[in-house]
């Protein structure tokens, strides 16, 4: 990492690559992927800021992110017997990363497993009012045949697991089985109809996704000792956070992932909405967060007004609020950081620039002369290639990675930038 100062940031300073943050030492846990979830941060980063954050002399006891997504950074920190303390405004983000932090009892886990599928097995009929009573979405989404399926097995768990640790883990595998059980377009990060695609069978799904959780929980024979809370909370209006001695986020991108929209079947499903849309509001970089604002009245630093005003000529005013409304956001989440920060701790940040029509969007820039400004000191940078995007760092107009240069460019690398509080 290499340090930065406030005059390197309007100089345009080169920030070198730093290989030692490219790739990983040991495999992930399999625990990591038992949900997928869109801009996951890879596990390996979270360990290898454990060990930088030590060098640089922070006693590290208690870690949290605030954009907890998935809960990569929680499970890294029980891994390494650290406390941890996370927040999503996202509910699905936070049922994965409360299931991915926990240990199980595979006894326990097999003996539901069976009354689920007991259950599910007796109950046969569909039955065709179910359906017709759904919520109007969701039969947008889902086959009657597929739903009534769904209904079944979604029962089933309700009906056989208490409420509790082990009833989530089912809900978890039930909510990552509806992206490929619907009519959702195969890996598109956009909510797209595929009219083409074929039922497939529910129940064979979700018996395959248990068995990935079965080996998922087998591979970690770590028992965790270290209190894990996760929140589901919107950063900017929580009243209270823990003190805590080390940050790891990476956050929202501008304007990139519609999360509630792209978690609509689980959220739909799983009773933490009856509209999705309603949970739009208050999501940081989401294009829907800033009808209510008012572009005049921004309060946002020098590199992010110079983002601004060079956007200010390719994007329509309804964009341009919400970047700007988001850099906004950005600071305040930042300011929350500085002051739940206990003295020697660190903020370390994980963030990709990107570009639209050719303008270069810097959030590095940003986000380096925002930390100076809001107090943090001794702030310093690296950039790291994204290994596996590497070959194809575009996406076509649903979302997926293409190389076909005259598609829309995604960050093939991204920025790691620390900040303490002394
Ligand atoms: C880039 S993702 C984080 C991914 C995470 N590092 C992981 O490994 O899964 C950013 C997250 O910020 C969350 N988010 C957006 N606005 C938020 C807010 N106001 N408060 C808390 N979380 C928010 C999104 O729901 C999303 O999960």
């Amino acid at each position: 990492m290499q340090n930065i100062v406030i005059e390197d940031i309007n100089n345009d300073t080169t920030i070198d690559i730093d290989s030692s943050w490219n790739y990983a030492t040991s495999k992930e846990l399999k625990m990591h992927n038992i949900h997928p979830y869109p801009a996951k941060f890879p596990a390996f980063l979270a360990s290898k800021v454990f060990e930088y954050a030590k060098k640089e002399g922070v006693n590290i006891n208690k870690v949290a992110d605030i954009f907890c997504g998935c809960g990569t950074v929680s499970l890294e920190s029980q891994l390494n017997d650290y406390d941890f303390w996370g927040c999503d405004i996202n509910p699905v983000a936070v049922l994965i990363a409360n299931v991915k932090s926990k240990n199980y009892n595979i006894k326990i886990l097999e003996k539901y497993y069976s009354i689920i599928l007991k259950c599910y097995e007796k109950n046969s009929k569909n039955n065709q009012e179910i359906y017709f009573n759904a919520n109007e979405r969701l039969k947008y989404w889902f086959t009657a045949k597929s739903y009534n399926e769904l209904y079944k097995l979604k029962q089933s768990i309700d009906n056989n697991v208490p409420k509790g640790k082990y009833r989530d883990v089912f809900l978890c595998i039930f909510s990552s089985i509806l992206k490929p059980t619907s009519r959702w377009l195969n890996k598109s990060i956009k909510p797209q109809v595929d009219p083409k695609k074929l039922d497939v069978s529910i129940i064979e799904l979700f018996q395959k996704q248990y068995k990935f959780l079965i080996k998922s929980v087998e591979e970690n024979n770590k028992k965790f000792k270290n209190k894990s809370t996760i929140k589901r909370a919107n950063i900017l209006t929580l009243k209270k956070m823990p003190k805590v001695d080390l940050i790891v986020t990476s956050p929202p991108y501008v304007t990139s992932y519609e999360y509630a929209d792209l978690h609509q079947l689980s959220s739909l499903w799983l009773g933490y909405t009856k509209d999705y849309k309603l949970l739009r509001k208050g999501t940081v970089g989401s294009v829907y967060n800033s009808e209510d604002f008012d572009l005049q009245k921004r309060k946002i630093n020098q590199a992010g007004e110079h983002i601004i005003s060079q956007l200010s000529t390719v994007l329509a005013p309804s964009k341009l609020k919400s970047v700007a409304r988001y850099y906004m956001d950005m600071e305040l989440a930042l300011k929350k950081c500085y002051k739940n920060l206990n003295n020697n701790g660190m903020i370390f940040f994980v963030v990709g620039d990107t570009e639209y029509k050719s303008v270069k969007i810097e959030n590095s820039k940003h986000l380096v002369k925002a930390l100076y400004e809001i107090g943090f000191k001794d702030v310093k940078i690296a950039r790291r290639k994204i290994s596996n995007k590497l070959l194809t760092p575009y996406r076509d107009n649903n979302g997926k990675f293409t190389s076909d240069k005259t598609k829309r460019t995604i960050y093939h690398e991204e920025f790691l930038i620390s900040g303490r509080k002394f």
